[in-house]
């Protein structure tokens, strides 16, 4: 017998079940708190209780089969056709729902490399052009369609590097991505000079804007000042946008977007050649839940536009004030961003003791290593919870400088490391990479 846990014999009791699932559920951060920087999340509310039971609601339903129901139909054309105005599409645009940034990243690579096969079948080792700042996920989806990344160093002010992106490209590039905003450093690339560039090599430029794409629009109704970025821009040809970030559908909800039917045609996979006939899925997963595509029409409808911008003006307020406190804490200051991510680094003391001590007051932190910041997704916190945070980050800095907080934290994004509570998956993952070598290298 193996030493994996093992299916019970006989089923438990419900209230067993319910009782152990509630204790489980109970030992973790409470999404309530506000204490997750990876999470945007609104706290309860009536958006909130509806988004769920809409879920509840379709529950079960397969996406994959919304071909034989028009109300789901609708439910899909709907989403879609507002995430294509939202993205500055116009009536030739077209789009696809997806599980998540990882799978509409891979769609737009995979469209860029099937059209780079018909318009330049010269070219049999393709590469992307894309800042350093790019999404990990890029780098991992040109890795299983065989791409070469080719990433250009960020300008001293950590802004992408246009004329370095110019000179990486070569005969064998086919694309170029960017990203609104980038994760790492919070700005939004330039996509105009970007698209302009693209126009003069023929190149197909993504725009990687899981972030921006669901909450810029409504910072620009607010008079903020948001670079370019989206379908209308010339030389774009396909957008990313996660429904589940900052669109608040419950996960997973994303969009791949298209400038025209031209580039979606290249997105497709048919398949014909097996026993059931056509086989054809919106993204590259096939089974695909509908809950949060209900859940996410339910809220567009419930919020409208106005609900949406209300929801941007008090994220914003929540970052001004952030930013506002952080510059009151000696040693710490934010970095200048154009969306809803901000950063913040010292130049003063290690800021791996900063999410080390948060992380002992219950705050789960994300960073950047290069430069070291603290990465937060800044959301709608109550008065009271952002409060906190700002007491909590104050008072963190001051143990540190006076050495009564000594515990380092760890900038990251993904899991890195092998403690005992990390799931099984991960600490083999570490295993094979301590036997085969330094795990932050390519491969
Ligand atoms: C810019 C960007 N692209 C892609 C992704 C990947 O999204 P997902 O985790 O939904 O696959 C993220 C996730 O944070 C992101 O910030």
């Amino acid at each position: 017998m193996s030493d994996h846990y093992q299916l019970p014999p006989d089923g438990l009791s419900y209230e067993t079940v319910t009782q152990e699932i509630d204790e489980l559920f109970a030992a973790m951060t409470p999404e309530s708190s506000g204490k997750l920087s990876s999470t945007a999340f609104w706290g309860v509310s009536d958006a909130y209780n509806l988004s769920k039971a809409v879920y509840s609601k379709f529950f079960s339903w397969n996406a994959l089969f919304t071909f034989q129901e028009a109300a789901a139909a609708k439910i899909e054309n709907d989403v879609l056709d507002i995430c294509i105005s939202l993205a500055g599409g116009n009536a030739d645009s077209r789009g696809n729902l997806t599980s998540g940034g990882t799978e509409s990243n891979f769609c737009a690579l995979h469209a860029m490399r099937n059209w780079a096969r018909q318009t330049r079948p010269d070219i049999s080792a393709p590469e992307v052009v894309a800042p350093y700042s790019i999404h990990a996920t890029v780098h991992k989806v040109a890795q299983v369609l065989d791409i070469k990344m080719v990433t250009v160093p960020q300008n001293a002010d950590l802004s992408a590097d246009v004329i370095g992106i110019k000179g990486a490209i070569n005969a064998n590039t086919i694309g170029i991505v960017a990203s609104a905003p980038n994760w790492p450093y919070g700005t939004v690339d330039p996509i105009a000079a970007l698209g302009k560039l693209a126009l003069t090599h023929d190149l197909w430029l993504h725009v990687d804007a899981c972030v921006g794409a669901y909450i810029l629009p409504f910072f620009r109704d607010l008079g903020e000042s948001v670079p370019a970025y989206d379908l209308s821009v010339a030389g774009v040809r396909s957008l990313s946008g996660d429904l589940h970030k900052y669109g608040y559908a419950p996960k997973p909800c994303s969009t791949i977007l298209w400038r025209s039917v031209e580039e979606q045609a290249h997105h497709y996979l048919p398949i014909t050649q097996w026993p059931c006939g056509l086989y054809l899925s919106q993204g590259l997963v096939g089974s695909r839940p509908l809950a949060p595509v209900a859940a996410i029409w339910a809220l567009m409808h419930y919020l409208g536009r106005a609900g949406y911008v209300e929801n941007a003006r008090k994220l914003l307020q929540v970052r001004g004030q952030i930013i506002d406190k952080v510059s009151l804490i000696e040693g710490l200051q934010t970095w200048p961003t154009d969306g809803p991510l901000l950063q913040i680094s010292s130049n003063e003391i290690d800021i791996q003791l900063v999410v080390g001590a948060m992380g002992q007051k219950g705050w789960r932190l994300l960073g950047v290593i290069d430069p070291p910041a603290i990465h937060l997704t800044i959301d709608v916190l109550s008065e009271e919870q952002l409060q906190k945070f700002l007491l909590d980050l104050e008072e963190s800095v001051t143990d540190i400088r006076s050495g009564k907080s000594t515990p380092e934290g760890l900038l990251s994004y993904g899991g890195v490391g092998a403690e005992e509570s990390a799931p099984k998956w991960l600490q083999s993952a570490v295993d094979i990479f301590e036997r085969n070598g330094n795990m932050t290298e390519d491969h």
